[in-house]
């Protein structure tokens, strides 16, 4: 390795340089806010305006580039890569971008590794050269792995480093169309003091691997491991720098992962992809409503509803739970998985109060089925259906479904997209769907019977008949 170039520290607060680490920032009195990176070259100023041309390389000699018209450009966003994992290319929106760099984030053990080896699979059968570079793991984990996922991971080129600028160098010596740096926390530059997986480091290599990207028109997929509280570590500053974040999550425990887009250069954002971890892989789930609605409908109970969500784009029918059970001593209490657990306070207070339902001396569990998130408040008019089929003890038609936000009056409130809800639950073989009388379409799908409530009065009354 030649020399190491000069590196500064910087206030990630207020921007200001220091020539050496300190715990707090002198300009602005921050802690921990120094973040070490390399200084800009001395000479650039004097250089630019010498006009010499010629050689010239990033960010020094201000050589005379060409300046083309927008639209004599060529490539266009049509122009994409697939990796023919439908699911993955669909959250991408519509494939891989040549040149993007894409950071592809979440907890240890959820399944980057293997979603990223099966792309570069893919992408390697139907001819697109790649390049899987990983600091994560030994060659041999990875040739195991491989062997899991069959015979065309074992094509893939691996390449067992983490020292950037060998990456760099090799990966320009052959440009692959699409290169994989798992993880962006094992990488590190010469260049910089830190360890890999400091802030400085992550930032800096991350940069220079945008660089690349751009510049040789590589696209690069960042695996980027995300600590418990969210933010993926080397903090939110990676999410700016990169094109577009995908979030690999799912609870460990159950076997589907759901790949979801939070920013997108290149597509819309808030995309979903569902998959099943199963021992040979991930496997795409065409039809989430299937997974999520579990076996409801072989399995009757009383306390089980479903309701419509919309996930990005698309619709998805998922179950909620509640168990209503007589408390023991002392203050019931109040369980939930995967919804928010002030709204089932509002919802029960709602209840109690407009619809006459005691829930003081109930303990009361709130369960959404498959590990999925109900964050609408589409899904209000299910919750409160569940609570009151659990305290009666009386199940529910199982095909029916309940879309609606409940207001503090008892109101029953309209919600978006409607009429695709009502498609997908017809799809999947409901009969009968009880929505706001406000948001009744003039044509319901064939098959469903669409009922209007204006309040949880008519809900109670309608689900009694
Ligand atoms: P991995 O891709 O290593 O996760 P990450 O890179 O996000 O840390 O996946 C780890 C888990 O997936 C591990 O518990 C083993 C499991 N797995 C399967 O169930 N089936 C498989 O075919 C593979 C390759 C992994
Ligand atoms: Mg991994």
């Amino acid at each position: 390795m030649g020399a190491r170039a000069r590196t500064v520290y910087r206030c990630t607060e207020c921007g200001a340089e220091h020539p050496k680490w300190a715990g707090r920032c002198d300009a602005c009195s921050e802690w921990n806010t120094l973040v070490e990176e390399v200084a800009a070259p001395r000479a650039v100023a004097g250089a630019a305006t010498r006009r010499k041309g010629g050689v010239g390389s990033f960010g020094s000699g201000g050589r005379v580039v060409e300046t083309p018209r927008v639209g004599d450009i060529s490539g266009s966003e049509s122009h994409r890569i697939k990796s023919g994992i439908t699911e993955f290319d669909f959250v991408l929106g519509g494939g891989i971008v040549p040149g993007s760099l894409v950071l592809v984030g979440g907890e240890p053990g959820i399944g980057k590794s293997t979603m990223l080896l099966q792309v570069a699979a893919e992408l390697e059968q139907r001819g697109s050269r790649t390049l899987y570079v990983s600091g994560e793991e030994s060659a041999l984990q990875v040739k195991l792995r491989a062997d899991r996922l069959g015979a065309s991971a074992l094509r893939v080129s691996l390449m067992g480093e983490t020292l950037l600028e060998t990456i760099l160098a090799t990966a320009e010596s052959n440009p692959p169309a699409v290169m994989v740096v798992d993880s962006i926390q094992t990488v590190f530059t010469g260049d910089l003091e830190g360890a890999p997986g400091n802030v400085g480091q992550v930032r800096e290599c991350a940069a220079r691997l945008m660089r690349f990207a751009k510049d040789r028109g590589v696209a690069v997929l960042l695996v980027g491991h995300v600590t418990k509280g969210g933010g993926i570590a080397g903090p939110k500053t990676l999410e700016h720098i990169v094109d577009t974040v995908l979030y690999f999550e799912g609870e460990s425990s159950l076997d589907h992962r759901v790949l979801r887009a939070t920013k997108n250069r290149f597509g819309s954002v808030d995309e979903i992809g569902v998959f099943r971890m199963t021992e040979r892989g991930l496997v795409p789930v065409e039809n989430p409503s299937a997974l999520f609605l579990g076996n409801h409908q072989g399995h009757h109970a009383s306390g089980s509803a479903i309701t419509a969500l919309i996930e990005g784009t698309r619709p998805v029918l998922i179950e909620v739970q509640a168990l209503a059970a007589k408390a023991g001593f002392g203050t019931p209490q109040r369980v939930t998985t995967g919804f928010d657990a002030r709204r089932l306070a509002l919802i029960l207070a709602v209840l109690e109060r407009r619809a006459g339902l005691a829930f003081s001396s109930l303990d009361v569990f709130l369960n959404v089925v498959g590990g999925a998130r109900l964050q609408e408040p589409a899904g209000d008019l299910a919750v409160a259906a569940a609570l009151a089929s659990s305290v009666h003890d009386r199940p529910l038609d199982a095909h029916a479904l309940f879309i609606g936000e409940i207001g503090l009056g008892g109101e029953i409130r309209p919600v978006s997209q409607i009429e695709r809800r009502l498609a997908e639950a017809a799809k999947m073989g409901m009969k009968h769907a009880y929505v706001s009388d406000r948001a009744v379409p003039a044509r319901s799908p064939k098959h469903l019977k669409v009922v209007g409530l204006s309040s949880l009065a008519d809900l109670f009354k309608a689900v009694a008949s």
